[in-house]
């Protein structure tokens, strides 16, 4: 069977972008769809016009120039849909994919590179009898007042929550199978799922423990590496790991396996260890203890900025809110001046991951302790537990305008669960 997807150029994922930091970029999108889309790079310092407001829209049959001006380190990004309203069908129809930013730091580590170095886009996804994907939409009709003339239904009210597959995709391939040497791999893990939190490991574990050796997190890499059983990612989140295959005798089986998920979920991918590497190209070094220089931002005195993400009434339906109030493109929430550290405070009534626009933060604490053992390094998506709070501390810089701060689970996010800033 043959899945019909949304796609960039023809695949599912989009075709892998990989740019180099420091060289500006620029994409050009003509929409051929029937719906209008918006398209964002995720973890892009991307000035405004280019940034994909939910409500800059490329109509059917029109086309639009993105420039990215790359100033920012290596670190693996993603693209994808951000309409307004329709984020989330729009994406579990296939249109998102991965960018890679390389930089000299990067570079000049002893890192798996070329086929070692592997970006994992992992979905999940249901299809219905005929192998379509099976997104849970009603017939047309209005909601948030934004009319849909071209015919497609709107995302159904039992959605609100979040919505599920029952397959795991990585790059497009249900549980795929990948032969590997039996050497050091680069693992770029992408949560791309629409609300799904993955608590990723590997099934038998190598004897000693530790199989993932992480070294980067959204914002490229961290300053030294961690060692990890279980890396909990959701949605949006990347995960920069290394595992050395050569831990495991030639000829096991290696399965990247999901605690979090039960059945068919609990399933993500194989890898096959085939032979040990004769080529001496292999890395075989190991990693130095330090990766990376993070500058620390420095934060004094108390939260001065407050983010409930809670359940609440959308326009007479249930959905979701941030600060009792629903999303207003022509609200700005905040006015954030440029090259200012504020500690922002995040609290969760239930599973959110938030993501910020235009700049990465960092974790400064959560429940009133010490950031958790995943929250390293520069993040622009961070994982809220039911009723927890997280304390980031932001610095915007370069780009004045409007951005957004959302709940990325995509059905959270179409349901008004996000908030406008404007950087001054
Ligand atoms: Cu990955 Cu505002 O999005
Ligand atoms: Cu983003
Ligand atoms: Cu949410």
């Amino acid at each position: 069977m043959r899945t019909r997807a949304l796609t960039y150029d023809g695949t599912f994922p989009g075709p892998l972008v990989v740019s180099r930091s420091g060289r500006p970029l620029t994409i050009s999108h003509v929409n051929e769809t029937s719906a209008p889309t918006v398209v964002h790079l995720h973890g892009g310092h991307t000035p405004s016009a280019s940034d994909g407001y939910p409500t800059d829209l490329i109509e059917p049959g029109a086309a639009r120039e993105y420039t990215y001006p790359m100033t920012q380190r290596a670190s693996t990004l993603w693209y994808h849909d951000h309409t307004m309203d329709r984020t989330g069908e729009q994406v579990y129809r296939g249109l998102a994919g991965m960018h890679v930013i390389h930089d000299d730091e990067d570079d000049a580590l002893p890192l798996p590179r070329g086929p070692r170095d592997l970006p994992l886009l992992i979905v999940d996804r249901a299809f219905d009898a005929e192998g379509q994907f099976a997104y849970p939409t009603e017939p047309p009709r209005t909601r948030h007042g934004s009319g849909n003339e071209q015919g497609h239904g709107v995302i159904d009210d039992e959605s609100v929550e979040g919505v599920l597959g029952d397959v795991v995709l990585v790059n497009g391939a249900p549980w795929p199978v990948d032969e590997v040497s039996a050497t050091r791999h680069r693992l770029r893990i992408l949560n791309a799922c629409n609300a799904r939190r993955l608590e990723l490991a590997l099934d038998p574990p190598p004897a000693g423990g530790d199989a993932f050796c992480q070294i980067g997190s959204d914002g490229g890499l961290l300053e030294r590496s961690r060692p990890h059983d279980v890396l909990p990612v959701a949605a949006a989140e990347r995960f920069d790991v290394v595992v050395d295959f050569s831990r495991w005798p030639v000829g096991s089986q290696v399965d990247l396996v999901n605690r979090a998920g039960s059945g068919p979920t609990a399933r993500v991918m194989r890898f096959v260890v085939t032979r040990k590497e004769s080529d001496d190209t292999a890395p075989t070094d190991r990693l130095p203890d330090r990766l990376s220089a993070i500058e620390p931002l420095a934060v004094e005195g108390p939260a001065t900025r407050l983010w409930r993400f809670t359940r609440g009434e959308v326009h007479g339906h249930d959905g979701w809110t941030i600060n009792g109030r629903v999303f207003d493109p022509e609200r700005m929430d905040a006015v954030v001046p440029l090259d200012t550290v504020e500690r922002w405070r995040f609290v969760a009534d239930m599973h959110h991951p938030v993501h910020v626009h235009l700049d990465p933060v960092q974790v400064l604490g959560r429940g009133g302790g010490s950031p958790g053992p995943a929250d390293h390094g520069w993040k622009d998506t961070v994982s809220l537990a039911p009723g927890e709070v997280v304390d980031v501390a932001v610095r915007f810089t370069a780009h004045r305008g409007r951005y957004v701060l959302h709940c990325h689970n995509l059905e959270h996010e179409d349901f008004m669960m996000m908030a406008a800033f404007e950087t001054v």
